[in-house]
């Protein structure tokens, strides 16, 4: 008699995240770069508000996604967080502590835990260095040197992103756009962070190299435990891999919510502008699907000069005279599950029923995610 097969419990993507410890925490995040002007004595003229007042928090082991359009403000926060530059404004706190202002010195411990993994695979590798050299470097620059040694941990990493170990020597132009992005990872690896901020890790990735590295991050994220800031400018990249997303626009965040939430139950029009943006093939034939395409007029305003009230009215069709007058909070609105915020006077029904896995934004992007799991791109000659 043969007996049944035990196979484990499916995850539940959809279930609350376990006791969720905040670990980064930004409050009231603002920058503001001066515009120069006049002439012959140039002085400060205006600012470009590039983000103006950010709240949120990314929790231990959370993958969360901020998405927004071109120039709305994510890199600008991204290098905020990782203090590459000084804030105007507002507070950055790493597990309780306040970054904010913290000196060199006082950042060091800090700095180790937080990586960053750039858009540009090609520019943000030294052409000159080894890829044992470019791995190993930040442990060189933190005097960290692993049992077994510096080139056995490099060589580790190279396999845990999915290279051959014995492409230590080689350099980046031995390699393929997506393997050099996995080299950025095995750099970000390398001192063993707790959190990863990628910012539009694979825009300048081949459609066809897009989800195999997005497949590689998940991994990481989910095996080894790190959270993650993934920084994107359309949703169909965040989609599986982030368990909350929020919505950026010129500089503030409009929406913010699990994903099921942002995907499934969107509120501000911008977010169903977004959504709506890219063809929608659903998968359950039952479900209504066929969400109606939004094209939204204008351009996005200058951050030197945002709109009154709320920075979307100019392109928005729902858009009253409060809406120039009041800037609407972020804030928890009626029918919003537990955690999603809308900055929306008259936000939309939450009518789309189901589930984030069930809508394919990206009907190219998603029939590369059945092919791609685990399988690198073809290791260099
Ligand atoms: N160093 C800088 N000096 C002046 N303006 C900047 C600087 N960096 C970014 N900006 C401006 O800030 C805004 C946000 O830029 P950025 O954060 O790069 O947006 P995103 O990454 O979302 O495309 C843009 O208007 C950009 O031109
Ligand atoms: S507050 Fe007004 S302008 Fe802004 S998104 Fe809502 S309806 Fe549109
Ligand atoms: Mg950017």
């Amino acid at each position: 008699m043969t007996e049944d097969l035990v196979l484990p419990a499916p995850r539940d993507d959809d279930a609350p995240a376990p006791a969720a410890e905040p670990l980064l925490t930004v409050a009231g995040l603002k920058k503001h770069f001066p515009v120069k002007g006049g002439f012959p004595i140039r002085r400060t003229v205006g600012a470009v508000q590039a983000v103006d007042g950010l709240d949120l928090t990314v929790h231990v082991g959370e993958s969360f996604g901020l998405v927004g359009e071109s120039g709305c403000g994510k890199s600008t926060t991204g290098r905020l967080i990782t203090r590459l530059m000084e804030p105007t404004a507002g507070t950055i706190s790493y597990r309780g502590q306040d970054i904010t202002h913290a000196s060199r010195r006082q950042l060091a411990p800090v700095r180790s835990e937080i990586q960053m993994i750039f858009q540009d695979p090609y520019s943000s590798l030294n052409p000159r260095q080894t890829v044992g050299k470019i791995i190993s470097g930040p442990m060189e620059i933190n005097g960290i040197n692993p049992p077994g040694g510096r080139e056995t941990r490099v060589r580790e990493l190279l396999e845990i992103v999915g290279l051959n170990p014995e492409h230590y020597n080689r350099f980046p132009h031995e390699f393929s756009g997506g393997q050099r992005q996995r080299i950025g990872v095995a750099r970000a690896l390398a001192l063993e962070p707790k959190l990863i901020v990628a910012d539009e890790p694979v825009s300048a990735l081949d459609v066809s190299i897009q989800a195999q590295v997005v497949n590689l991050l998940q991994k990481v994220q989910r095996e080894l435990g790190i959270a993650f800031l993934f920084i994107a400018h359309d949703l169909a990249v965040v989609r599986h891999f982030s368990q909350r997303v929020a919505v950026m626009y010129l500089g503030k965040i409009i929406e913010v919510g699990d994903r099921d939430s942002i995907y499934t139950r969107p509120r501000h029009p911008y977010t169903h502008a977004l959504l709506s943006a890219v063809p929608e093939v659903s998968l359950d034939e039952n479900r209504a699907g066929g969400r109606e395409r939004i094209r939204l007029a204008g351009d996005v305003p200058s951050p030197i000069n945002p709109p009154t009230g709320c920075r979307f009215r100019t392109r928005c069709w729902k858009a009253t005279e409060k809406c120039a007058t009041e800037e609407p909070p972020l804030v928890q609105i009626s029918g919003n599950r537990e955690g999603h915020l809308t900055a929306c006077h008259f936000p939309e029904e939450p009518t789309i029923e189901g589930r984030a896995e069930d809508i394919v934004l990206d009907p190219a992007l998603a029939a590369l995610e059945d092919v791609a799991t685990e399988r690198p791109d073809d290791p260099a000659k």
